[in-house]
């Protein structure tokens, strides 16, 4: 989305990805209760969890008492509802008390793509037309601090099982296998199960586990260093994984899991997590930080149980995202009393997005041939629904990163409202 596109349009449909905030302070002026609810949903949402909000009411003239005797903020947002004559007025005001590396931001409500220019030009970083959404919000504090050459953020996609042997990392594999070579898309597979994971064993390979390394120092962790750490699989398939072995010991930081997967997101399009069946501040984090999830359970009740806690757990940790997807596995096992999927899905709240059948012959053979499902058994159902999941995950909306390029070039030379004002 560009910022034309959104000024004609504020509710475009915008893209689901918007990257971690970084740690700044951000101050925002409101003259409406409804932009500083807004505000306030952006404020609490995990992409902003490092940057230091405060909102007030009071609009431009607010802001400019308060700078009289404050430095000004990394960014300052105003919301406006004068037109072009009297905004520049006020802006003249602002500039007075304004630091030159302070980036302001317009929350305006004139409607008007020369005003947007003009402002622009001007310095201001951006101006977004009210009635603002909180993506748009984020979206758009998000571009300032962007490296506008940089490539466009890969999606996270994690896939976790509500118990251990659902399935979830055979699902991950196979899912990241399709995305790769019948999506075509760049996908890495990162196998953060660093003892027991078997993403190595499931594509016939015995090298990797360098993950840890990285894990161990994240801060040393750049795009070299992982790609070194990497293991090609496909052509457009990767492999970061643990050494799978049970000689170290490994504690985890949430911290260094956001570096890594921050920095893995810049190299590729599309991440698939294989997150394993545990519980931690790490894996917590992981998952509430995921641009997907992908929860795998078979229909037995201790799996309901975790699902559902797992669903709920999710929901109210991402508040502005979609909800996780529940996936069905191993369903229709001989003689097993099952949950149906309908009563699964009501007890959980939450519609299966596949119900993947009980299909020993295909995933065993698969496994012991350290092949994928679709390899061994391409013509089987379970291939089928796999695909179709990768199909789903290859059309979503890839993020667009043309627009921002643009807006970054005009908004890292001019100095916020000049002496080269026209
Ligand atoms: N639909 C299925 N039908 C039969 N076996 C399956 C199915 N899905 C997974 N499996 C098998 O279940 C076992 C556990 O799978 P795995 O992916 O390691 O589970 P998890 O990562 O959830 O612990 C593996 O042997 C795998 O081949
Ligand atoms: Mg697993």
């Amino acid at each position: 989305m560009n910022s034309a596109q959104q000024l004609s349009n504020p509710e475009a449909n915008h893209s689901e990805l918007v990257a971690l905030l970084p740690r700044a302070d951000i101050h925002v002026f409101c003259e409406t209760q409804e932009t500083g609810q807004v505000v306030q949903r952006a404020s609490a949402d995990r992409r902003m969890s490092r940057a230091h909000v405060t909102i007030q009411l009071g609009g431009i003239p607010a802001a400019v008492q308060v700078y009289q005797t404050q430095p000004t903020p990394n960014v300052l947002v105003v919301e406006t509802h004068l037109g072009r004559e009297e905004l520049f007025r006020e802006l003249g005001r602002l500039a007075e008390v304004c630091q030159p590396s302070t980036k302001v931001v317009i929350i305006g409500h004139v409607n008007d793509v020369v005003l947007y220019r003009e402002l622009i030009r001007q310095g201001i970083s951006e101006y977004m037309v009210a009635p603002v959404t909180p993506h748009i919000f984020m979206e758009a504090l998000a571009a300032l601090f962007n490296d506008p050459k940089a490539a466009p953020l890969g999606r996270v996609i994690s896939f976790v099982g509500a118990k251990g042997g659902v399935g979830s990392s055979t699902i991950a594999h196979n899912v990241g296998w399709a995305l790769s070579q019948r999506q075509n898309i760049d996908t890495i597979i990162t196998d953060l199960d660093l003892a027991f994971g078997t993403a190595a064993l499931n594509f016939n390979q015995d090298g990797g586990g360098g993950i840890v390394d990285a894990l161990g120092q994240p801060d040393r962790v750049d795009s070299t260093l992982i790609d070194r750490m990497m293991t090609k699989v496909g052509d457009k398939l990767s492999l970061l994984n643990g050494p799978g072995g049970v000689d170290r010991d490994y504690s985890i930081e949430s911290h260094a899991v956001e570096t890594i997967l921050n920095v893995v997101r810049q190299s590729s399009p599309a991440i698939v997590v294989d997150v394993p069946n545990m519980w931690a501040p790490w894996i917590k984090y992981t998952l509430i930080n995921s641009d997907e999830i992908f929860i795998t359970a078979t229909p037995e009740l201790p799996a309901l149980r975790n699902a559902k806690n797992l669903i709920d757990m999710l929901k109210a940790a991402r508040p502005n995202d979609k909800p996780p997807k529940l996936v069905l596995n191993q369903v229709g096992v001989p003689k097993r009393p099952e949950i149906s999927p309908a009563d699964f899905a009501k007890a959980v709240g939450l519609t299966p997005v596949a119900v993947i059948p009980y299909d020993p012959q295909s995933f065993g053979l698969a496994q012991s041939n350290g092949q994928m499902v679709f390899e061994v058994a391409q013509k089987s159902k379970a291939a089928e629904i796999l695909a179709e999941l990768a199909r789903s995950l290859g059309a979503a909306p890839a993020p667009v990163a043309a627009s921002k390029a643009a807006k970054g070039s005009l908004l890292s030379k001019l100095p916020f409202m000049g002496k080269k004002s026209s």
